[in-house]
This record gives structure tokens, sequence and C-alpha cells, in this order.
């Protein structure tokens, strides 16, 4: 087992520090940047499928289900095709309308978990075409699907999944910037700079990991004794909070929750205070304005403020008591770079409370279960 974590301490760390690669295999042979084309056999073989959709459901669990969002906004953002969001365990036992002119995308890492399947072969049953996104080869959910797109992150044995999310956000950015350019909703041009944005994320990611690795195991001294969290974010960025706060509940055992930063008010901003630690993702490119009136609103009532900005940023790191600098990058990718040091953030703060990291109590890598 130890030359398997090649050194690391645990598996998810040597997984959070894979990414780089992880990420450029998801995309190799995929994405031609020179050339000017995502090749996606899955999608092309199928692309009437696609083209002629009514809209795409996507449906998955957990960490999977957080990827489907951030899919549905490149999807409807850059081809312009309606896409809803679905836990599998609510979909299959709600009598869902389905018909022969949707598209059915299941997200998995483990290709087997039993609600997402069982959800999977409704949706067959009902006469929709059946997409699969998977990590594992021949897995369950790969098998039964019409079609599908591999991962290709590796073996992911941390039970809290990193490196298998990133990959599925990669996925997902290649088929709408694929499906975008081929109905023509995605310029030329865009299309371009955006394949060309999303082919140097491996390196930001590589950026983040050597930055902000040792202020975020510092951050995180200071959190040890914490009870709640919160994440904030927008847009893109509001399923990466809910990702994040996923990620420190499973594996440190405190409560924490993701929220759009705009709901703050409807609700969650009742329980700021000094104690509450507050993560707020704020790029650059991503209504940033807004997050600074959140952060005003956070500071007003004392929150202790840890946020996620881009390098050279100066009005919410000013008001934050600390922050994780990330590069830049387009908002739709931003997911991808700002979920980097949230992984390491969870990791250290469950290190340090002496939690079992890789085998968190009570959770199973793969739920095949119902
Ligand atoms: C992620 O950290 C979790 N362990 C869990 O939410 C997981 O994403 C979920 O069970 C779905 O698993 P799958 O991707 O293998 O279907």
């Amino acid at each position: 087992e130890q030359i398997e974590k090649s050194g690391y301490e645990h598996f998810m760390l040597k997984e959070i520090f894979e990414q780089p690669k992880s990420v450029h295999d998801t995309m190799r042979g995929r994405l031609l940047v020179d050339e000017g084309v995502i090749k996606m056999a899955g999608i092309w073989d199928h692309i009437e499928k696609f083209k002629n959709a009514n809209r795409i459901i996507i449906i998955a669990c957990g960490t999977s289900w957080h990827a489907g969002l951030i899919g549905e906004y490149l999807i409807e953002e850059y081809a312009r095709i309606p896409v809803e969001v679905e836990y599998a365990s609510e979909f299959r036992y709600r009598n869902p309308i389905i018909t022969d002119k949707d598209v059915v995308i299941a997200i998995s890492q483990s290709g087997e978990t039993a609600d997402t399947m069982a959800a999977l072969k409704l949706a067959k049953e009902r006469g929709a075409f059946i997409y699969g996104i998977c990590n594992v080869v021949d897995s369950s959910i790969a098998r039964i699907t019409d079609a599908g797109s591999y991962t290709h992150a590796g073996p992911e044995i941390g039970v809290a999944s990193t490196k298998a999310f990133t990959a599925q956000l990669t996925i997902l950015s290649l088929i709408a910037l694929k499906l975008g350019k081929h109905n023509g909703n995605l310029g030329n041009a865009d299309f371009m700079s955006l394949i060309a944005e999303l082919d140097a994320i491996p390196k930001k990611i590589e950026d983040v990991l050597s930055s902000t690795h040792e202020l975020v195991q510092n951050i995180a001294k200071d959190f040890v004794q914490a009870t709640n969290f919160l994440y904030l974010g927008r847009g893109y960025n509001y399923p990466a909070a809910l990702e994040g706060a996923l990620k420190l509940k499973e594996i440190s055992y405190i409560h924490a929750e993701g929220y759009p930063a705009a709901e703050m008010k409807h609700g969650p901003i009742a329980l700021i205070d000094e104690n509450m630690p507050i993560v707020i993702i704020a790029p650059k490119k991503g209504h940033y304005d807004k997050i600074v009136s959140n952060v005003q609103e956070i500071k007003a009532r004392k929150g202790k403020v840890i946020a996620v900005v881009n390098r050279g940023d100066t009005q919410v790191s000013e008001m934050s008591d600390y922050v994780i600098e990330i590069p830049e990058t387009s908002e739709c990718f931003s997911p991808i770079i700002a979920s980097v040091p949230l992984q390491l953030l969870a990791y250290y703060i469950a290190v340090y409370r002496g939690a079992n990291v890789d085998q968190p109590r009570n959770l199973a890598k793969s739920v095949t279960v119902e």
C-alpha cells in the first residue's frame, strides 16, 4: 500500500496532486488545439441525438451530481440546449416525464452507484438515449449506456472524490464546447480561445498545488476546532461551493453547508458570527462585484472569511481574514481550479483532527445499495 501511495501519506493527497496529469489525460486525444477540434467519438457517433434533443437530463449522486450542475451551466451557455440536473434517487422514484427526444447523461466515478444505475434503466425503458460519463472502465453503467465518454482519471482509491470530479468537469467542458461548435451557438473565435484556455488548465492546477499547498496547511491549523463552515460561490462556482462543503463534512466530520452566495441573505446569514468560518470563491470573472457585497455583509457580522481569489485581487482580499490566490481562467473552467485548494483545506483539517481520511466512517467508495 505504501508503494501505491507513492510517498504520500494518504491516497486522497496523492489523488489531489495527480490532478494536473488526470485532467490532461482526460483531454488527451480529444482536445486538439492546433487543429482547432475536439474529437469525441461517443458524441460524434450520435450527434443527431444531441442535435435533436429537446433537453438533456443529467443524473448522478454526490460529487458527480455537483459536476452535473456545472455541466448544466456549461451546456446551456455554449450549446444552448436546455439541461436539467437530478439526483438519481429522486428521479427514479417520482415517475419523471421522459421521451425519446431526451438525452439522459449519467455521471458516475465508479459506474456502479445503484440509484444512478436504476435511474438510467428507467430512462432507457422510456425511450431516452442514455449516455455515460464514468471513470471505471467496463463498469455496469458504462455497459448499459448507449454511448459514453470515460474520464480516464485513473483509479481513485480515497473515498472522497477529488481527481474524478475535476476529470468530470473536463469531460463536460469538452462536450459543451463540442456541441456548441457543432450546432452553431459557439462561434469559431470563442471556441478557439476557450479550447486554448482549457488546454492550459493542467498547468494552472500545477501552479495552484505548488503555490497554495503550504498556505492551506497553515489555514487548516486555525480551523481544527471549528464546528460549522459555510461555503459560498456564484454562477459556476456555486456547485464548487457545494463540493467544497461536501469534502469537508465527509472526511473531517465538521458540519458544512454550501450555498449560492446570493441566497445567504435568505437564511444562512442568521448563522454568521465571529465563530463562523466562511469559504468564499471569488474569481474576477464571475459576478465579482456581487461577491464583494456578500463579503461586506459577512464582515459586518464578524464572520471569518477564507477567500479564494485571483492573483492580484485587492477588494475581496483586503476584507478577508485568509486569502488563497489562484490563476485566472475563463469563468466556466474556474471551478476546476478553485476546487483544488478546497480539497486541500478539507484534507488538512481532517488530518489535523486525526480522522481516517481515506476511509471515513459510515461511507463506502461506491454506494451499491439503495
Ligand atoms: C464523493 O466524495 C462521495 N464519496 C460521493 O458523494 C460520491 O460522489 C457518490 O457516491 C457518487 O459516486 P459515483 O460517482 O461513483 O456514482
